[in-house]
């Protein structure tokens, strides 16, 4: 299926001179599950091709690369941006050539464009939004800002639910379920501890961001303890809310990584921390109970706690250069 987007606002004729590598080194600092930075990328005469790299996906934990995909649209957002904010509106299509299903987007260099205040400080935000695992403050959201994290979504195609009430137990105990399950099975743990990594390493999650080293991660199953860990973190977050979209399959997961992304830099544009709590949707059983706790129509994609909290450190990143197609 092909989706052509065009990146518009104040359009004006020529564009100025660009430099890709610029823009790569905004995209390649998007959010990705376990760190993994699935993206390949191919710089061509007026444009960057971008490729999902399956060399690094996670058959236990994801088996259908839904995750791998929404990783891709995050990168696919944050160059987006860059582009904008550089003076150059992109023209996007997704899923360019049916006959290759690793290639998830072309993006062209359009005409110029004047920024939006709200696009320069998007892209301000991409050095300094780091998942944040720690526990959350108290502090409520102001009702502005959440409302400008739900329309970040809907920009992007997709809806973020914030999960009030009695639905809200019902989706924390099926965090700590899917854990407890994903925890007693030892493939999980094995592909988690692979990619558990030392301080040195440009990918994989760090030891410090984890808390748990690879080998004691591999042996023991920690399912009772990590679950009332998740239960109690989300239970604790003035905000959880389900980003989700109306189709499930690789567009609306391309679409859900770019407003997952744009929820993300709105954000820390706000001083707000995030987390992702996704068990409940790894676990193929478990996610039809998150859609029927929410009594929403739609697929539940990912989960996210939101709050206030001390800041975090920055996670490694392969470099541009090694996520380029020559
Ligand atoms: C699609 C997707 C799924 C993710 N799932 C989880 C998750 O289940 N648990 C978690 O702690 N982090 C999750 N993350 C966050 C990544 O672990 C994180 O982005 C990565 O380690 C890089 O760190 P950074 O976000 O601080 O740059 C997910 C990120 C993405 C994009």
């Amino acid at each position: 299926m092909l989706t052509s987007t065009v990146d518009s606002s104040t359009v004006t004729t020529t564009a100025p001179a660009f430099d890709w590598c610029t823009a790569l080194e905004h995209a390649i600092l998007a959010p990705s599950s376990h760190n993994t930075q699935p993206w390949r990328f191919r710089v061509r005469e007026g444009g960057v091709d971008l490729f999902i790299d399956r060399t690094r996906r996670l058959p236990v934990a994801d088996p259908d690369d839904r995750e791998l995909t929404m990783s891709c649209g995050a990168a696919l957002l944050h160059l987006r941006l860059a582009l904008r904010v550089s003076g150059v509106e992109s023209v996007v299509t997704l899923l360019p050539d049916s006959t290759n299903s690793d290639f998830l987007a072309r993006v062209e260099r359009g005409n110029a464009t004047v920024p939006s205040d709200e696009d320069c400080q998007l892209v301000d935000a991409i050095p300094y939004r780091h998942t944040n695992r720690q526990q959350y403050t108290g502090r409520s959201l102001p009702a502005g800002v959440t409302r400008r994290l739900l329309d970040a979504a809907c920009t992007e195609g997709a809806w973020l639910l914030p999960v009030g009430g009695n639905r809200r137990e019902a989706v924390i105990d099926l965090i700590a379920e899917a854990g407890r399950r994903q925890w007693a099975d030892r493939a999980f743990r094995r592909e988690l501890a692979h990619w558990i990594r030392p301080h040195r390493a440009n990918d994989g999650l760090p030891g410090y961001a984890f808390g748990l080293g690879p080998l004691i991660v591999r042996t023991f199953d920690m399912g009772v303890n990590q679950a009332r860990r998740e239960h109690d973190l989300a239970a604790e977050a003035p905000v959880l809310a389900v980003l989700g979209t109306l189709e499930d399959n690789p567009l609306a997961w391309l679409e859900a990584g770019q407003a997952v992304a744009r929820v993300l830099l709105t954000a820390t544009m706000h001083s707000i921390a995030c987390a992702f709590h996704n068990q409940p949707m790894q676990v193929s059983e478990l996610r039809p109970q998150v859609m029927s706790a929410l009594g929403t129509s739609g697929y539940p994609q990912l989960l996210l706690r939101m709050g206030y909290a001390p800041e975090t450190h920055a996670a490694p990143r392969r470099p541009v250069h090694e996520v380029l197609v020559n």
